[in-house]
């Protein structure tokens, strides 16, 4: 009795990670397609899908060996030494991981192996990386206790509130909060968490949006062409302290 309760707790197990598996698939594929429809209700990116075989599980004990120690033969790279443990960078121009949606990791790693975000780090790490592997260490991260900063300048704090809540209607920017939620969680599966990144990782990538190195989204590029030097820092320094 005891033995095939087990078994079937690990059956369930497999199953439901078969079904997350055939999620990100869709979701991937679903984002390069509509890439930037309109903000679609929130999918129910978590849930638990029906069972289908056939399928390679995702695994996030794989995930998180790859993520802490590399793989040498294979030329890929320990993801921690730059994204830290657990995915809690140190420094800003490292972006912190942990806690983000699994479907938007992997669709970033997908990005930079196909260059729509151009980053020379990320590309050659990213090259090395199996669907399988992005999928993997994804679901190891996004189950990760999420990262809390705060914002560093008082001076801007108001300006950063007023864009993230309620955009600069003069100018036809939208509220992020539409899309990255109130508290900076973010909406799975496509719009990333944003609560608690360094600031200066997201200021630098809301340039990288304006400026085209990043043409992976077309919804932030529209944003982001609209914004000023002085408007980014402050939202972005605001998002730090969000959560
Ligand atoms: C040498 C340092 C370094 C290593 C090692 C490294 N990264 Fe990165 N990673 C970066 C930098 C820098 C960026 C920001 C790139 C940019 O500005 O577009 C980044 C960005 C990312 C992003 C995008 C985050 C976001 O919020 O959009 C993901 C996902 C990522 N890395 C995953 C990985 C994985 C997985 C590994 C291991 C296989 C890895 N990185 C190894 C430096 C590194
Ligand atoms: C219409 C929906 C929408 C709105 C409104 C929006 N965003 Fe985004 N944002 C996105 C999506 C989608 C992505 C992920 C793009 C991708 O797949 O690479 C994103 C990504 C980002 C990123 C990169 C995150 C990372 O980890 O690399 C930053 C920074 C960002 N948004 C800031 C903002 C700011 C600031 C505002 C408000 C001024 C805003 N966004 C408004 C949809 C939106």
């Amino acid at each position: 009795m005891r033995q095939s309760s087990q078994i079937s707790k690990l059956t369930a197990l497999r199953a439901s990670f078969a079904a997350l598996s055939i999620f990100a698939l869709f979701s991937v594929s679903g984002m390069a397609n509509a890439a930037d429809s309109a903000p679609m209700a929130a999918p129910a990116a978590e849930a638990k899908a029906p069972v289908a075989s056939g399928k390679p599980a995702i695994d996030p004990v794989l995930g998180e060996a790859l993520y802490n120690a590399g793989d040498s033969s294979r030329g890929v790279v320990a993801c921690i030494t730059c994204h830290g443990p657990k995915g809690q960078s140190a420094v800003g121009t490292w972006p912190k991981l942990a806690a983000q949606h699994a479907a938007y990791i992997t669709k970033q790693l997908s990005n930079f192996k196909d260059g729509s975000r151009a980053n020379p780090i990320m590309m050659g790490m990213a090259a090395t990386l199996t669907p399988q592997d992005m999928a993997n260490i994804s679901a190891y991260l996004s189950k990760q206790a999420p990262s809390e900063g705060v914002a560093q300048n008082k001076d801007t704090i108001e300006l950063g509130r007023s864009i993230y809540r309620g955009g600069i209607a003069s100018k036809g920017v939208p509220a992020c909060a539409g899309c990255h939620s109130p508290n900076g969680a973010g909406i799975p599966a496509q719009y990333p968490r944003q609560g608690g990144q360094w600031a200066e990782y997201n200021n630098a990538q809301l340039i990288a949006f304006r400026e085209g190195v990043r043409k992976n989204s077309m919804q932030m590029t529209m944003v982001a062409t609209k914004l000023s030097d002085q408007e980014m820092k402050a939202v972005a320094d605001y998002m730090a302290g969000l959560h």
